[in-house]
């Protein structure tokens, strides 16, 4: 690589780079310049897919240094509270460099590369007067040195910065390079953040949905107990009451027919009232999980509701060796409710079939039918009637998420639909 003549005096008046004037047409067959653009397109596929911030930064640095034969080089990162620049990643450099040399915005060469955005050049930096912990520099041997920033739209995010330890070791032309390679860099590193960004939201969106879930899920329960305790029971009194009168109408000899069959109308709507007010208790809280265990609460639910319907039920189930918790039990019979309820609704379905079965250390749960089958490309599309369509089904995957697991739809039209979860299971 020609020496330059220039130090960073002449580059601080260096404008942005022209990308234009990068390669002429004249160098297209310039070996370097083909080196340069297959370096470029390495850490542009290097880096591309992927998320996390350490991991490009480490692959890009190495793609570079790998060009830059010889050369040391590092990616600081400003820190956006104290407005910092510090070493994310380095090769090259000794530790104690690296731990020592923070920068503040604007302080120094990295500093200033950092604050305005425009690559430097330097031909030798132990010359530099700008450059701060000049000591540092010499003792690490550095001399040639170029600094570009990192950024994405106009954001600046740090510097990738290289330096040799002969001077004039590098050319305009390095530095432009660079200076592409750390726009690849920004670009990736932007869409590392936002990506960041994406996760917490979904990872707080996640936290609030778990909450309104173990609140309805509370709130169900306190109502069911309270119809449990109060209503129902008023009920079986009022029930046992009318019975009662029905038996000394029957002892005093009261003949009137009228009085008679209001009497057993009552009675019958109180036995009515009281069924439906059970009902409603077991829907809103999956007791038959309490009183007859996880499996045995699945299998007389499906039969109670397919049953009626003149549905074939095939049951394929293992027992799991240990207890699951209470909150894996709920989500489960709550998705199994939604299946069943979307079978009885939709379906026309002749069989179901139910699997359930301890793989590794996942519980996977599948239910089948053979009814109509529905497009499940048109989950969470617009609905003209509903606002979405599937909403139902989008809430049932969402539960199944919140305790880790993972929910999936199969359906065609004319060729049945299958509920498949798998959860993972921790004794
Ligand atoms: N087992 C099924 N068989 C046929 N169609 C189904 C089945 N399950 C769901 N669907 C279709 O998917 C749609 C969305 O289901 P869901 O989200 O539960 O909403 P909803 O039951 O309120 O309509 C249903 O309206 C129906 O068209
Ligand atoms: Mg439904």
């Amino acid at each position: 690589m020609p020496a330059k003549e220039n130090n960073f005096q002449n580059m601080k008046s260096m404008l942005p780079i022209n990308k234009a004037s990068i390669f002429h047409h004249s160098e297209v067959k310039d070996t370097e310049t083909i080196d340069a653009l297959l370096i470029l397109s390495h850490v542009v596929s290097a880096v591309s897919g992927l998320n996390e911030l350490n991991a490009i930064l480490k692959v890009g640095l190495e793609k570079t240094l790998e060009f830059f034969k010889g050369a040391h080089g590092g990616v600081m990162l400003l820190d956006e509270e104290d407005e910092r620049l510090y070493y994310r990643v380095y090769k090259g450099l000794s530790d104690e460099y690296a731990q020592k040399m923070s920068l503040r915005l604007g302080e120094g060469i990295n500093g200033k590369v950092a604050l305005t955005g425009k690559a430097v050049l330097l031909d030798d930096i132990s010359k530099e007067p700008e450059v701060l912990k000049q000591n540092l520099v010499q003792k690490e041997g550095l001399r040639a040195f170029i600094s570009v920033p990192l950024r994405f739209k106009e954001k600046i995010f740090g510097v990738l910065h290289c330096a040799g330890s002969h001077t004039h070791q590098f050319t305009y032309k390095d530095m432009h390079l660079l200076h592409s390679i750390g726009d690849q860099l920004g670009i990736a590193i932007g869409q590392s953040r936002l990506y960041e960004r994406l996760r917490e939201k979904r990872e707080r969106y996640r936290q609030v949905a778990r909450q309104v879930i173990t609140a309805q899920e509370e709130e169900k329960k306190r109502i069911s107990q309270e119809l449990h305790d109060e209503t129902s029971q008023m009920l079986a009194a009022l029930t046992l009451n009318l019975q009662a009168l029905i038996e000394m109408s029957n002892m005093i000899g009261i003949r009137d027919a009228k009085f008679r069959s209001m009497l057993a109308k009552t009675h019958n709507s109180t036995i009515q009232i009281n069924n439906e007010v059970n009902r409603l208790i077991a829907d809103l809280r999956p007791t038959l999980l309490d009183s007859l265990g996880f499996i045995p609460a699945i299998r007389h639910h499906v039969e109670s509701c397919l049953f009626p319907l003149n549905i074939a039920i095939n049951f394929e189930i293992q027992e799991i060796p240990f207890p699951l918790s209470a909150e894996v039990e709920v989500t489960l019979f709550r998705w199994v409710q939604g299946v069943v309820g979307n079978i009885m609704q939709h379906s026309r379905a002749k069989n179901v079939t139910v699997f359930l079965q301890k793989k590794d250390q996942k519980l996977e749960i599948c239910i089948q039918d053979d009814g109509r089958g529905f497009d499940v490309s048109k989950i969470g599309k617009s609905d003209d009637k509903k606002g979405r369509f599937g909403m139902g089904l989008m809430i049932m995957k969402e539960r199944i998420r919140l305790i880790k697991g993972d929910c999936s739809i199969h359906s065609e039209p004319g060729k049945g639909t299958k509920v498949f979860a798998e959860i993972p299971l921790t004794e």
